[in-house]
C-alpha cells in the first residue's frame, strides 16, 4: 500500500503495540494533529493523579517531616529514567535542575579533569543555550573555543557530525568535545560510541546533550561507553513545562570530576552542616540542591509509562513514524518546493524530521491558525515535525501532512500574519 493513502496509517495503528499509550494522555481537541511533542510533550493522566496526591497525602498533611522520605528523590528518578529511556545501571543518574545547569556542571567539570588541556570544542548548529554557555566558560578560563562549522553542507551533512567530521579538530590540547546525540533542528543524530571513543583515544571527554533524543531512541548509555550526558524531561519525556532535567556521570569517572556548584546536597555528611565541602560519594556528589518535588513526580510518571512500553518499541516507532512523514514528503511537499533536510537513515535520526522552504515561519503559523497542526518553526528557514511515540497516532501525523500540503499548495498560508508570540 502507498503511504498517501490513509489506509496507510491506518494499518500502521491498528499494527501499533504502542497505539494505546495515546489514550492515557490529554487529548482536549481531537482534530488537532500534534507535531510538537519533541518541543513539549502531552500531559500524561497519571501526572495529574500524581500531582493532586502528593498535595492532598503528603505536602499538605506532612509538611516539613516529609522532607524525611522527600529528600533523595533524585537519585531513584534518575535511576528510573535511566532504566526506561537512557539505558544505563543505576546509580549514575539524578533528575535535577535545568538541562542548562546540568551542561554548565558537567563541561566544567570534564575541563577541569584535563588541566593544561585549553580547546574545547562544539559545532555551529548546536542548541544555542549549549553553545553561549561554553562562550562564557571559554571567556573566564581563556579557552579556546573551536566551532565546527557544521552548518556548511560542504562540511557535514544535515548538519550530523561524524567521526570523519571531528577528527581534523582532534589533538592533544583538547579537554572537551560537546554535541547533540540529536541536533535540535536537522534532526541529524550522531554515532555516539564512535566519536566518544575517538574523543577518548585523545584523551579529552564528550559531553552529550540528549536532550532531542530521550525518550526517542535508545541511548544505551552504559553499552556505548559514554562517559556523561545531560538532557531535559519534557520532549518525548513529556514531564511537563519546565520539568526538571537529568544528568548521567558514568561509575567510571564519578570520582574524579568534581562539578564547579559545590551545593550542600553534594556534601557527604549533609545535615552535620560542617565548615568545609566535602563530596558526597556516588552521584549525590554531583547533586547542587533541593529537589524540585512535584516536577519529579511529573518525571515518575512519565517515565514509569516509557519504561513499561519499552524504550526499543518506542525507537522503532519514532523511525517508522519519521519514515511515513518522507514518504509524504516525497509525494507531496518535494514537488511544492520543500526541501528534506533529515537523513533517511533511521540510524541517522529520530524522532522529528525538518523541512526547509523559504516561508517556512508563515507556513508554520498558517498551519496553527488555519489548519489545527501544530508543527515549530526554527530559524532561518525549518519545519520541524515530530511523531512523540506514546502520544501519537500515525493517523494524526498523515492528516498533519496532508493539511500542510493543501495549506502550500494553494497558497492560502500567504493569507496568515505574525504569529504574535516570541516563542516559535
Ligand atoms: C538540546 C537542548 N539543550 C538544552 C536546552 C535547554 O533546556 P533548559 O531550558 O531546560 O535549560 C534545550 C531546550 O529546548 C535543548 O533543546
Amino acid at each position: 500500500m502507498n503511504a498517501t493513502d490513509r489506509e496507510y496509517a491506518q494499518e500502521l495503528d491498528r499494527n501499533d503495540p504502542l497505539a494505546h499509550y495515546k489514550s492515557q494522555f490529554v487529548v482536549s481537541d481531537p482534530d488537532m494533529c500534534y507535531l510538537d511533542g519533541n518541543s513539549l510533550g502531552r500531559l500524561p493522566k497519571a501526572t495529574i493523579t500524581a500531582i493532586n496526591e502528593f498535595m492532598t497525602r503528603e505536602w499538605g498533611p506532612e509538611v516539613v517531616t516529609g522532607w524525611g522520605h522527600w529528600v533523595d528523590e533524585a537519585q531513584p528518578t534518575g535511576d528510573l529514567l535511566a532504566a526506561a529511556a537512557l539505558g544505563a545501571g543505576p546509580g549514575q543518574t539524578l533528575v535535577c535542575d535545568t538541562t542548562s545547569v546540568n551542561f554548565y556542571q558537567l563541561c566544567l567539570a570534564a575541563i577541569h579533569a584535563r588541566p593544561g588541556r585549553k580547546t574545547i570544542i562544539t559545532d555551529a548548529a548546536n542548541f544555542p543555550t549549549d553553545r553561549y554557555i561554553l562562550e562564557g566558560i571559554a571567556k573566564q578560563f581563556k579557552l579556546n573555543l573551536l566551532i565546527i562549522n557544521n552548518e556548511d553542507s560542504a562540511i557535514a551533512t544535515h548538519e550530523r557530525i561524524t567521526p570523519e567530521v571531528l577528527a581534523p579538530y582532534l589533538n592533544d590540547d583538547v579537554a572537551l568535545v560537546t554535541l547533540e546525540v540529536i541536533q535540535y533542528r536537522s534532526g541529524a543524530r550522531s554515532d555516539m560510541k564512535a566519536i566518544t571513543d575517538q574523543v577518548r583515544a585523545i584523551g579529552g571527554l564528550v559531553v552529550w546533550d540528549a536532550s532531542h533524543a530521550v525518550g526517542a531512541i535508545n541511548l544505551n548509555l552504559d553499552a556505548n561507553g559514554v562517559d556523561l550526558c545531560v538532557g531535559c524531561t519534557y520532549k518525548y519525556g513529556n514531564s511537563g513545562p519546565g520539568s526538571p532535567a537529568w544528568l548521567y556521570v558514568s561509575t567510571r569517572i564519578q570520582q574524579e570530576l568534581q562539578v564547579p556548584i559545590q551545593g550542600w546536597f553534594a556534601q557527604g555528611a549533609q545535615f552535620e552542616m560542617g565548615p568545609v565541602f566535602e563530596k558526597a560519594d556516588g552521584i549525590r556528589g554531583f547533586q547542587i540542591a533541593s529537589p524540585s518535588l512535584m516536577g519529579i513526580r511529573c518525571v515518575q510518571t512519565a517515565f514509569s509509562m516509557i519504561k513499561e512500553a519499552g524504550i526499543d518499541l518506542v525507537e522503532v516507532k519514532a523511525g517508522l513514524g519519521t519514515q511515513m512523514m518522507i514518504e509524504l514528503y516525497d509525494a507531496w511537499l518535494k514537488p511544492l518546493g520543500v526541501e528534506l533536510n533529515t537523513s533517511r537513515n533511521p540510524k541517522e535520526r529520530g524522532g522529528h524530521i525538518s523541512l526547509v522552504h523559504p516561508d517556512a515561519s508563515q507556513i508554520c503559523v498558517a498551519l496553527r491558525q488555519i489548519a489545527n497542526v501544530i508543527p515549530d518553526y526554527r530559524t532561518p528557514n525549518s519545519i520541524r515535525l515530530a511523531i512523540s511515540p506514546l502520544a501519537t497516532s500515525y493517523v494524526e501525523v498523515w492528516d498533519g501532512f496532508a493539511r500542510m500540503r493543501d495549506l502550500i499548495e494553494s497558497g492560502a498560508y500567504k493569507t496568515v500574519k505574525e504569529g504574535g508570540s516570541r516563542v516559535t
